[in-house]
């Protein structure tokens, strides 16, 4: 059976039980800033299961596209995604245990539906504790059904117990449906889910809690139910697959990488799936109008663009490939997902530019790792590449530490992990520091905000030449203690594309730590250094020139920033028209 089936089979069979389908929400939630993007297809029900009415009544059905980073750094193995679909149904105030478990059972035995064998399935249920009793309800339905006690594991919250999504909200304990994967002849006498062979295919919900701000549980207004089935993980079941990578859902993907891969080596099989799996999430995070940036679901796409790219590197990819295989889920889902096919565009666009960037970074880093190895005379036994170096490739070019290490190796040089979790950590704890002070209230005293805005719009204003062109120049400039506002000449409104690439550019910048120098020079002198600047005229002979390292050098009164860092995070709020031909950027710095 193919995805394709099991979605239909699964809303089928909840229609005709009394639901109504319901569509899937995109990825970035509408209305829920406690998580950044939906992880389940209770998600955007939550109102609903806070008791407001539903539009479409109180039995629904959909299949729901869902992100996890949670277990980013599992995506490898054969079973860990980060996209996934999610098939669910829900009672809200409706039916309740009996139901639902009903209905799961059905589905899964009845030859009309998934057909599955009696003795390959098992259950789990909540086994109680100082929150909630034991949920024998579910128990001795699931015994009355067949499933003797050897086939039913009574469990801790930790693996029984569902939600909330966010910190608060609603949850309740589940009952979890087991499907045995090993051979035939090795079903264990009584079931535990320890034994990784029986692998989780569904889990119903029982939601009767709503989680308070204080960490209590207290009942909710109604009962409901939530479920869940994995559309991944239930395909490859069907299909007898040992991993959802080896379904319809992947094949296309890893046929696109195998084809342009250049190497073959023992861990093909990781980078293919890491490929292919973020991928698969990014196509579908940008066609839900995101773009690669640096904070919240901007900066998780990054990171999983990013990653993609590396690992193609080490398969040997030597071309802009993430438009490629992104073509492939795009051709593989628009029938399901059709936001694919009206956004492919952009979502090439997206991935193409971002992997031009991140290629300069890396050429960038590359070149400065090999600054740093080359600092270390041959004859040296030990060879080792210090924390602090470590942590400056991956603050400054966004080197992963495995990424160091990899290349460090390749040269017979260790890395000093310690060191560099050490410098992470100081990292971290600056930036706390200085998140705390910020947010004082009125604490970051106006004169310093000012003096950093000012830095940042020297940087704005030479990312704008490099991303626009050198017709751009500075045609007036406000800064106040909250905002930037900078006008210049541009023919036309910025792409959100070239807006974004802006905004990086001076996130890598001031991340790069650089020391603002002050000359006092000449015009002339400043000028042939290709300094830009307004108003030369009226500056008297001798000038002040502003250099931020070898990005942007401005005759200017001052005063500046001494280091970049202290700019913290560059954001761009608003690009508009200022006049004729003179466009107008509003922008912030942030912590
Ligand atoms: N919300 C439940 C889950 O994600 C069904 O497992």
């Amino acid at each position: 059976m193919k995805a394709k089936e099991l979605r239909k089979k699964y809303l089928d069979f909840f229609v005709s039980k009394g639901h109504s389908v319901i569509g899937s929400a995109p990825l970035v939630p509408e209305n829920d800033p406690t998580v950044l993007f939906t992880t389940a297809g209770m998600h955007p029900l939550v109102p609903f299961l806070l008791g407001h009415k539903h539009p479409n009544g109180q039995r629904l059905v959909n299949f729901q596209k869902c992100i996890r980073t949670g277990d980013i750094d599992e995506v490898g193995d054969p079973v860990h995604l980060t996209f996934f679909e999610m098939l669910g149904n829900w009672s809200l105030g409706d039916y309740f245990k009996k139901d639902a478990i009903e209905f799961s059972f059905e589905f899964l035995t009845s030859p009309k539906w998934l057909n599955l064998p009696m003795d390959k399935l098992a259950v789990t249920v909540f086994e109680g504790d100082s929150d909630a009793p034991f949920d024998e309800e579910a128990y001795n339905h699931w015994n009355r059904l067949g499933f003797k006690d050897n086939r039913i594991s009574k469990r801790p919250k930790k693996d029984n117990w569902w939600g909330p999504a966010g910190q608060t909200g609603p949850c309740g304990p589940d009952t979890e449906m087991f499907f045995w994967t090993g051979p035939e002849n090795e079903i264990p006498a009584v079931f535990t889910p320890d034994d990784k062979r029986w692998v989780e295919i569904w889990n119903d919900v029982f939601m009767q809690y709503n989680k308070t701000e204080s960490g209590t549980y207290e009942p909710l207004s109604q009962q409901n139910v939530d479920t869940g089935m994995g559309v991944e993980r239930v395909t490859s079941i069907l299909q007898g697959k040992k991993s959802c990578y080896e379904t319809e859902l992947f094949q296309p993907l890893f046929d696109k990488i195998m084809e342009l891969r250049k190497i073959s080596g023992e861990n093909l099989e990781r980078s293919k799936r890491i490929i292919a799996d973020h991928l698969r999430a990014s196509t579908f995070i940008i066609a839900d109008g995101v773009v690669p940036g640096n904070v919240d679901q901007s900066y998780v796409l990054r990171r999983l663009i990013r990653r993609s790219i590396r690992e193609g590197r080490k398969l040997g990819i030597d071309c802009r490939f993430t438009h490629l295989v992104a073509e492939k889920v795009v051709d593989n889902y628009s029938d399901v997902y059709p936001e694919l096919g009206a956004n492919s565009g952009k979502i090439y666009e997206a991935l193409s530019n971002e992997e031009d960037m991140f290629e300069k970074t890396l050429e960038k880093g590359i070149k400065e790792f090999e600054k740093l190895i080359g600092k270390v005379p041959p004859h040296i036994a030990h060879k080792v590449i210090s924390g602090k170096n470590a942590f400056y490739l991956y603050e400054t070019y966004g080197f992963p530490l495995e990424l160091t290490e990899e290349m460090a190796k390749e040269k017979g040089f260790s890395v000093d992990k310690e060191g560099f979790d050490k410098a992470y950590q100081k990292h971290q704890e600056l930036s706390r520091q200085g998140a705390e002070q910020k947010f004082k209230g009125g604490l970051a005293d106006n004169s310093e905000m000012t003096t950093n805005l000012h830095t940042a719009t020297h940087l704005l204003h030479e990312s704008l030449r490099r991303v626009l062109g050198l017709h751009v120049s500075q045609k007036g400039s406000n800064i106040t203690a909250e905002r930037l506002r900078f006008d210049f000449s541009h023919p036309e409104k910025m792409t959100p594309e070239q807006l974004a690439k802006v905004e990086i550019l001076v996130n890598e910048i001031i991340k790069k730590s650089i020391d603002i120098k002050c000359e006092e020079t000449t015009v002339e002198d400043a000028k042939s250094k290709g300094a830009i600047g307004l108003f030369v005229e009226r500056y008297g002979d001798k000038v002040k020139m502003y250099s931020i390292g070898d990005f942007s050098r401005e005759i200017c009164g001052g005063p500046h920033a001494d280091n970049t860092l202290k700019l913290g995070n560059f954001k761009i709020l608003k690009e508009e028209s200022s006049s004729q031909g003179v466009r107008r950027i509003k922008a912030v710095l942030t912590k």
